[in-house]
């Protein structure tokens, strides 16, 4: 009977609930839901010159639209602006937004909390012209108790956040601007867990049995003192699978206007472990009761894992040794811009871990919290991430000049907000910190880190340093005991956990010499370059850019492309295949972040302007993965690989490399119109095997075998002139949510139904049914077409348009139209 109102109670914990006008809790509702949606009905204006909230009333120009909003990813690119190529080339700003809201009369003995997940950047926020606070760093959430401040009843609120990304650069990337995560509005009881107040921690974990602790910390806001019982309970499984596995209960007497910890302990037998293949999850629901009745109920996903980072072994998981194969992902959504949704976020993570990838770092900052769930899920392991600057800035105006006064509370509110995530296994307290070297440096390391380890001893605290190692050197042995080489300040302090290499791959195989008593990883790699679908026809593993640091890259290919053979990489990076086959070799090193797994908005090195957009991404910024990633997915993956490249469409008898990424086999042969032009084998460490042959148009068909057996075979045509256009929908049934995407690709085919490999057909999109095209783009970083549109130019053959469910089900049909070509209709089905 208990289990069964429990599940019941549980079931209706996943539904989000209305509290605000328009769907009042019944008194004798049981279980509260302490969170609900804010996104909706806020109004926003874009004003500079507005500075002062008393008169944003003067101001006639707000438009209605749901957060999370974005604003600088619908502006237009600049080249003058002052963010900077850095930042993207698209401006900041000063905006305001404003909501009316009611809230139940039922409501006015309760506590009220606003949360914003994330405001992009010196937010400060009024309610009832009630000043809350301000609160510089965007990428953290906070909370305002707004309950004295509100109207309950009939009468309306209003809420006004002014948000100030004016002061520009304050970013080495895109950053985005406004309230660009969710909000959300919290009721409980006056008696109730406190925000992020529940610590769940697995200090001993076997198959047989683990034990989870739980450090809850309840808030009475209540002007008595309680007599209240704590009882905590733990879940397995969801909707009709949820069991319950075990709970404890505990009276306590808090104080009144008091909050009072409590240590609770259950054990769990038989566990069914957290892994990076099976992301098991468990959920803790811990309820407070006064007087036999329920007042405050609040659930906390957790994992039951045990891991460790080995001297000698790396990674161990369960047990287990696990190669870390990560990748660091900002925070930018491609054309959706900074604006978060969680399907663009689990899309993105779908995409890598089909690459095997079972790693994300959170470059350079706290994530969004839909981010971390989604890992806790799927399988990653992260490393958090908290600054890109300590005290001293990267850019003028960036958050190293709000150092002083919030760093600590950052930390602390991070710590607290992600610490119940199983899939974050690292801490990371910055990331190529300039006073890395120097003793101040390590004072403000040591305060880092004693926070780090207040909050949460489970997990290693590291730094991603510049090289730990000098390297300014000719010896590339570089081992300490050799004449020059120098130790970084950082990495000797002995204040990290793990050495947190960030490039430097040159080091790695030293590593046990250099760092005897202290774990490997590398918190940043390679820094490779590429434009999907364009190559130099020839390709060149030596070519690098710059070759001297004082170069420009004003040499460089028509259009800024860079080829997309493994070839271009930063002087500070590697080829891909370099750095992945030191860390491949040995189980010390126990792996890697690259850098990085999208492409991201800014950051366009090696060009400047007129490219907005990084090179860095093994998936471009629509999503589409270039040549490389099928390299990892050879290596990362139990699937069977064979990949060729480049597309099939050259000048008759130009010398053209032909490369092969491949698995689970011995060889591979090529043929261009049915004639062999030879067999190749990977050999020692080859990533991949190649031919150069001269081009004849016709078909370049690839065969792998093992022990004689064909294992795959793939072929690539030369494409005909442009004809038609094809449109392929990620997910053709979408949520009728106001939330929900599809992401359709767009395909310039031949009339043969080949890929048009040069394509750059300009592409018209309309929709009828109840959506929206919230998003174009082909991941041409030379693009300054807006992201925001019905049309845009493709790159190589492919463009992206991404189209948002509204709240009604139906059905939505998107026609892709190109002048000269036939055209494509698409229907996506709301449910
Ligand atoms: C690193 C830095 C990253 C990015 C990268 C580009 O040094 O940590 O944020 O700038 O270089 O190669």
């Amino acid at each position: 009977m208990f289990q069964f109102t429990l599940y019941k109670k549980i079931g209706l914990l996943f539904v989000s609930f209305l509290l605000l006008t328009g769907c009042k809790t019944s008194s004798d509702e049981k279980f509260i839901n302490r969170k609900v949606s804010f996104n909706s009905d806020w109004s926003f204006h874009l004003n500079d010159s507005i500075k002062d909230k008393d008169t944003i009333g003067a101001s006639t120009q707000w438009r209605t639209l749901n957060v999370p909003h974005d604003w600088s990813i619908e502006g237009k690119f600049d080249e003058k602006s002052p963010a900077g190529y850095g930042g993207g080339s698209l401006n900041g700003g000063l905006g305001w937004y404003k909501k009316t809201f009611k809230v139940a009369a039922a409501d006015s003995s309760k506590v009220t909390s606003i949360t914003f997940d994330g405001v992009y950047k010196d937010s400060e926020v009024w309610v009832n012209g009630h000043y809350l606070g301000k609160r510089p760093n965007g990428y953290i959430g906070f909370q305002y108790d707004i309950s004295s401040y509100l109207n309950y009843g009939d009468k309306n609120n209003e809420i006004i956040v002014k948000v100030d990304n004016s002061k520009q650069p304050n970013s080495r990337w895109y950053s985005g601007s406004g309230i660009f995560r969710n909000v959300w509005i919290e009721t409980t009881d006056k008696l109730h867990v406190a925000q992020w107040g529940t610590y769940v921690t697995t200090p001993k974990v076997t198959t047989e049995n683990a034990s989870v602790n739980f450090e809850t910390t309840i808030q009475n806001q209540n002007s008595d003192s309680k007599k209240a019982t704590v009882t905590t309970t733990i879940f397995y499984g969801v909707g009709s699978d949820l069991r319950r596995i075990k709970s404890t209960n505990q009276n306590i007497t808090i104080g009144a206007n008091a909050n009072q910890t409590i240590k609770q302990q259950i054990e769990v037998p038989n566990p069914i472990l957290w892994s990076v293949e099976k992301p098991e999850l468990y959920t803790a629901v811990t309820e407070i009761s006064l007087d036999n009745k329920v007042v405050d109920e609040y659930k906390t996903k957790f994992g039951i894992r045990d891991f460790k980072f080995d001297l000698n072994k790396g990674f161990i998981l369960n047990g287990k040794q696990v190669k870390i194969k990560g990748v660091c992902m900002h925070h930018d959504l491609g054309p959706l811009g900074a604006a978060i949704n969680t399907r663009a976020i689990a899309r993105q993570l779908e995409i890598l871990k089909e690459m095997g990838v079972n790693g994300i770092r959170t470059s350079h900052n706290p994530p969004a919290p839909e981010l971390l769930d989604l890992c806790d899920k799927m399988g990653f392991i992260v490393m958090d991430e908290a600054f890109d600057m300590w005290k001293q800035t990267k850019t003028k105006y960036d958050y190293g000049n709000d150092w002083d006064k919030w760093h600590k509370k950052d930390l602390v509110d991070q710590l607290l907000r992600d610490r119940n995530h199983p899939s974050i296994f690292i801490w990371s307290i910055g990331n190529e910190i300039p006073e890395q070297w120097s003793e101040t440096g390590i004072t403000i390391a040591k305060e880092l880190a004693a926070i780090t380890r207040q909050y949460d001893k489970t997990r290693p605290l590291t730094a991603a340093m510049n090289p730990p190692v000098n390297m300014n050197i000719d010896d590339v042995t570089l081992q300490f005991e050799k004449k020059n080489v120098q130790i970084n300040p950082l990495a000797a302090s002995g204040i990290l956990d793990l050495i947190g290499y960030n490039y430097a791959h040159q080091t790695y195989e030293h590593h046990q010499k250099n760092f005897p008593n202290t774990p490997f990883i590398a918190t940043e790699t390679t820094s490779g370059l590429q434009t999907r679908g364009y190559y130099d026809a020839v390709s060149d593993v030596n070519k690098k850019w710059p070759v001297r640091w004082d170069l420009k890259f004003t040499d460089g290919n028509p259009g800024n492309t860079v080829s997309a053979y493994d070839q271009t990489q930063t002087p500070w990076g590697s080829t891909h295949e370099a750095t992945w086959k030191i860390i491949k070799k040995h189980d010390y090193l126990s792996g890697m972040y690259i850098w990085t797994g999208f492409d991201y908005i800014g950051e366009p090195t090696p060009y400047e302007w007129p490219s907005v957009s990084s090179y860095f991404g093994i998936v471009d910024l629509a999503g589409f993965p270039k040549d490389v990633y099928y390299m990892y997915q050879s290596e990362w993956t139990d699937k069977t690989v064979l990949h060729i490249f480049p597309h099939w469409n050259w000048k008759a008898g130009q010398t053209v490399d032909v490369w092969a990424y491949y698995n689970k086999a011995d060889e591979v042969e090529l043929f261009l119109n049915g004639k062999s032009v030879g067999v190749r084998s990977k050999k020692g460490d080859d990533l991949h095997v190649m031919w150069r042959i001269p081009f004849q148009a016709g078909t370049l068909k690839a065969i792998s075998r093992k022990d004689g057996k064909t294992v795959l075979e793939t072929e690539i045509k030369t494409a005909g002139n442009p004809d038609n256009l094809k449109l392929t929908a990620d997910r053709s049934t979408i949520k009728a949510d106001g939330n929900d995407l599809s992401f359709v690709t767009v395909d310039i085919l031949d009339a043969k139904g080949t890929l048009a490999p040069n394509a750059n057909n300009e592409i018209n999109f309309s929709l009828k049914g109840n959506g929206k095209i919230v998003g174009v783009c082909s991941g041409d970083p030379v693009s300054h077409e807006p992201y925001k549109g019905n049309k845009h130019t493709a790159l190589a053959g492919k463009c992206l348009v991404i189209v948002q469910s509204e709240n009604k089900t139906g059905r939505l049909e998107l026609t892709a139209k190109a002048n000269g070509l036939k055209q494509a209709t698409i229907v996506i089905t709301t449910e």
